[in-house]
């Protein structure tokens, strides 16, 4: 198999109806059959290139799923109408009434309410732990425990987490590593260092225009038809199906991901670093002094970098108030959540994409409301962009 994420995508060939380059996109929710000895199988078993129903499968779909199982490396992947119902479907699929997860504390703040205020009424409890604490999560865990759950690089401390060890943990005690790979597409193969389910919200790095909102599960084959099985299966009972028009966009997309990867890469470890030498509280792993920098770099595929997320502390909440909406003004980018964008998009997590994780937990690991997340975009000219930043730091007295 060949080793680079990005190769395998660039040998991923659909072609479209009369020879198109890009797959023709189905805009059907149901499909025919010939004889009623086919449609009887397709109730008890996929079969290959057989379409029954647009929740169940349908072929954009599906070409999408493969190029994603391609860039995880794993055996097989299936697509999700967003990051939350591929998170939801994925772990409700492994964990039930009386089981549990043991989760990282820092995870993105709407897995956290879900693991948090949603899966207790299911009788599925969540432990929450420093998952760079080895020997606190395995303290953890129980024998009901099915589920070890983190982020390959968190939100929005920017940990990483040794997947290693955990999948060490998993085989132990017999749960499954589960690592939602958001942040770090191409840049991070949790597959290959021990994940058994990895997970995506496609709407930020893979998609990159922010113009639409996908997930994914990547995983073996069985795990996929278990979550697609017209009887017991998550996906498919749930319901939070892609819709195809989309799938043809996130594909088309994906193929500039690994150039993408690079550049955001690139501008946010010059302007990391700058921020640094200014003296500044940044959090960045590939800059020496992170703590998890020599992990990080044992895990990563090289060319595409560590990423381009950098958290800042901008030493107080209102400077933070300041600082976020003149930022926008000063073309730096967006005062937007999320992440992954051509453009540079800024925000406090603790006032939003974090706010559902409670206030001592977000004291206690530093995501106070003086903490910035910077998702930096795809700037040609990042230096033009750092003098921006620094001009505004100036106006509201940070530096
Ligand atoms: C790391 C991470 N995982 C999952 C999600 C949820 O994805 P979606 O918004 O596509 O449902 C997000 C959203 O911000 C995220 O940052």
């Amino acid at each position: 198999m060949e080793q680079k994420p990005a190769n395998r995508i660039q040998d991923y060939l659909v072609f479209g109806e009369f020879g198109g380059v890009n797959p023709s996109i189905t805009d059907s929710s149901t499909f025919t059959f010939l004889t009623s000895e086919k449609m009887s199988e397709i109730f008890e078993h996929e079969i290959e290139g057989c379409y029954l129903y647009s929740r169940h499968m349908n072929p954009m779909n599906s070409f999408l799923s493969d190029a994603l199982a391609l860039l995880e490396n794993t055996p097989a992947a299936h697509v999700f109408a967003s990051g939350m119902g591929a998170i939801s479907c994925a772990t409700l699929q492994l964990c039930s009434h009386g089981e549990e997860i043991v989760s990282s504390r820092t995870v993105y703040g709407g897995t956290f309410a879900l693991f948090q205020n949603i899966f207790p009424n299911l009788n599925i409890k969540c432990r929450f732990v420093d998952i760079t604490n080895l020997k606190e999560v395995e303290a953890a865990i129980s024998p009901k425990t099915k589920v070890i759950y983190c982020e390959s690089m968190s939100n929005p401390m920017l940990e990483i987490a040794d997947l290693h060890g955990l999948r060490k943990l998993a085989d132990k005690y017999g749960c499954k590593l589960v690592v939602d790979n958001t942040f770090t597409p191409m840049v991070i193969t949790p597959y290959n260092h021990g994940a058994h389910v990895v997970i995506h919200s496609l709407t930020k790095y893979i998609n990159g225009a922010s113009d639409t909102v996908g997930g994914v599960v990547c995983a073996d084959k069985e795990f996929i038809s278990a979550l697609k099985d017209v009887n017991t299966g998550y996906s498919m009972l749930l319901g939070p199906t892609m819709d195809s028009l989309r799938a043809a966009g996130i594909l088309k997309n994906m193929r500039t991901l690994h150039v993408r990867m690079a550049q955001h890469s690139k501008n946010a470890a010059y302007i990391a670093s700058q921020l640094e030498e200014l003296g500044l509280k940044v959090i960045y792993p590939g800059l020496k002094s992170h703590p998890d920098h020599e992990l990080m770099t044992s895990l990563l595929n090289p060319g595409y970098g560590f990423s381009g997320m950098v958290t800042l502390d901008v030493k107080s909440d209102d400077i933070a108030a300041k600082l976020l909406p003149m930022m926008q003004d000063n073309l730096v980018g967006y005062f937007a959540v999320s992440l992954g964008f051509y453009k540079t998009l800024f925000s406090s997590p603790s006032h939003s994409t974090s706010s559902e994780i409670p206030e001592e937990v977000r004291d206690s690991i530093g995501m106070t409301g003086s903490i910035i997340r910077f998702s930096f975009g795809l700037d040609f000219d990042i230096e033009r962009t750092y003098d921006r930043i620094k001009q505004c730091m100036k106006e509201v007295g940070l530096i």
